[in-house]
């Protein structure tokens, strides 16, 4: 990596009305993370020391987005979309402080990688003034087209400006431009609006450059990480590339998957080698898996830590703040919030566990289920170690249960259990010898008295309707 100095300008100002939406277009997931928040990462990777974000007026929620991800980066604001060099602009008090490399990247092109932006940072340290990542398509439909003569980048045509020839051309602009520092903000400044949009754009720097003389180059980017979204069908393929990406950094690092189309994951999961992901399971954000640990089918986790050799699933659901230590059993249809299991607990079957701790080698019974709110409040449960709470309990928090006690099957538990005590929360049995035979035998003879009733008055009926 480059240790020049660098300012990336991420334009996000755009509305994105073909997005159809009242969220800013950059704001819209791939991965569970902001399209903005890909890009901001990516140049962080890729060494940026200064980031700034071009945001539209009252785009205060992506403002604090944008600093929610990367607190470090400046935010200006673009008070009219006069287009994307009138964005750059917007910088200006960015653009005035010296950085050897400026780039300006689109903050909705988010699959570009720290290693691609790092190409274009090597162009310009090999003496280009100006650079520009393009890329081959077959649909090239919508992007800007990179006219080059004798292998030199001469001008960029957009889509509405080009003429039917040039509209043939399949190699496009994926808006990610390097400048030399010295040269970057005049250029932007002598960029005009003269063209079919009355827009003032990036792309025309290239030709500016060239009549100056200066030295202006393009670098080969891949489609599958310049692809730029506009619409929400753009949106969807990039979240299926995102995936394709991820799955195959799964395997590369040592996970297997055993249907890969079938497993989503989040921009932040993070799994240890020697996990097993089967088939349909959903990352959401913020979850940790660590080596040996399985995730059976149809689980879905978020906010959760998952210990080694752990099993969770098949159809499992580990909220946020899911802690499970090693060797943990969370089985089907078995929902985990806000709660940690010690190593060797489990909870196997049909239980919802929120707001609780369960003890190392605990076992938790088919059915249970913690009450941890009373429709104002949150309350927890405690569950020491070595315990065993019977199938179908229902645990009333705020309680506590200390180790090795014991809860019979059925319970109702309000009051908090000490160490090594048996509980019952539940009516005591009580047997009758020989009273099932008797009232099958009433209820029998009282189900043949309705009957000849019913017959009975059927009878007068249609004797009545003859008469
Ligand atoms: C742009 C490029 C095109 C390129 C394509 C790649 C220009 C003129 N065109 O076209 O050559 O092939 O991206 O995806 O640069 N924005 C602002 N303020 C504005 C206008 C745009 O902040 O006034 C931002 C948008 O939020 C967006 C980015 O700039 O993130 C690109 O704008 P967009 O309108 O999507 O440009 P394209 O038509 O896709
Ligand atoms: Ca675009």
């Amino acid at each position: 990596m480059t240790m020049r100095s660098c300012l990336s300008i991420v334009l996000a100002a755009g509305l994105g009305t073909r997005m159809k939406s009242d969220l800013p277009k950059v704001m819209h997931e791939i991965g569970g993370l902001p399209l903005v928040g890909h890009v901001v990462k990516a140049l962080e990777q890729a060494g940026s020391d200064r980031i700034s974000v071009v945001t539209g007026p009252a785009m205060s929620e992506l403002e604090a987005l944008v600093h929610d991800i990367a607190p470090g980066v400046s935010c200006h604001v673009q008070e009219e979309r006069l287009g994307t060099a009138h964005a750059a602009l917007a910088a200006r008090p960015a653009l005035e402080t010296a950085a050897e490399d400026v780039l300006v990247l689109f903050g909705d092109t988010p699959l570009v990688t720290a290693e691609t932006i790092g190409a274009v940072r090597k162009s310009l340290e090999e003496g280009a003034d100006v650079a520009v990542l393009g890329f081959e398509t077959r649909h090239p439909f919508g992007y800007g087209r990179l006219l080059t003569k004798n292998g030199r980048l001469v001008a960029i045509r957009e889509e509405k400006d080009a003429t039917d020839e040039e509209r043939r051309i399949t190699l496009c602009n994926s808006g990610i431009m390097g400048f030399r520092g010295s040269q970057a903000l005049a250029l932007l400044e002598a960029i005009g609006n003269e063209n079919i949009k009355g827009e003032y754009y990036l792309t025309d720097a290239v030709e500016i450059a060239n009549a100056r003389g200066l030295t202006v180059v393009a670098v080969a980017g891949e489609e599958v990480e310049t692809q730029g979204i506009n619409t929400r069908a753009q949106l969807a393929s990039c979240e299926a590339d995102y995936q394709a990406r991820m799955r195959r950094a799964a395997l590369e690092n040592g996970c297997t998957l055993l249907a890969p189309d079938t497993v989503f994951f989040s921009h932040d999961t993070h799994l240890e080698p020697d996990v097993t992901v089967e088939q349909n399971v959903v990352f959401g954000p913020g979850v940790r898996v660590s080596k040996g640990a399985r995730i059976r089918a149809f689980s879905h986790l978020e906010g959760a830590v998952v210990g080694e050799g752990s099993v969770v699933g098949p159809y499992a659901r580990l909220r946020p703040g899911a802690v499970l230590g090693a060797e943990t059993r969370i089985g089907n249809f078995v929902e985990v919030k806000n709660a940690t299991f010690a190593p060797g607990a489990k909870a196997n079957h049909l239980s919802y566990i929120g707001d609780a701790s369960v003890g190392s080698k605990s076992n938790i019974g088919a059915g249970t289920i913690t009450c941890n709110y009373d429709g104002f409040l949150k309350h927890r449960t405690e569950i020491g170690a070595g315990s065993f709470v019977g199938s179908s309990s229902t645990l009333v928090a705020p309680v506590s249960l200390g180790d090795d006690v014991f809860i019979a099957a059925g319970s109702v538990i309000t009051e908090d259990v000490p160490h090594g005590a048996l509980a019952f929360g539940r009516a005591r049995q009580v047997v009758k010898d020989g009273k099932a035979v008797q009232l099958k035998t009433r209820l029998k003879s009282a189900k043949e008295a309705a009957r000849e009733a019913k017959g009975q008055s059927a009878g007068d009926a249609a004797r009545d309707a003859k008469s």
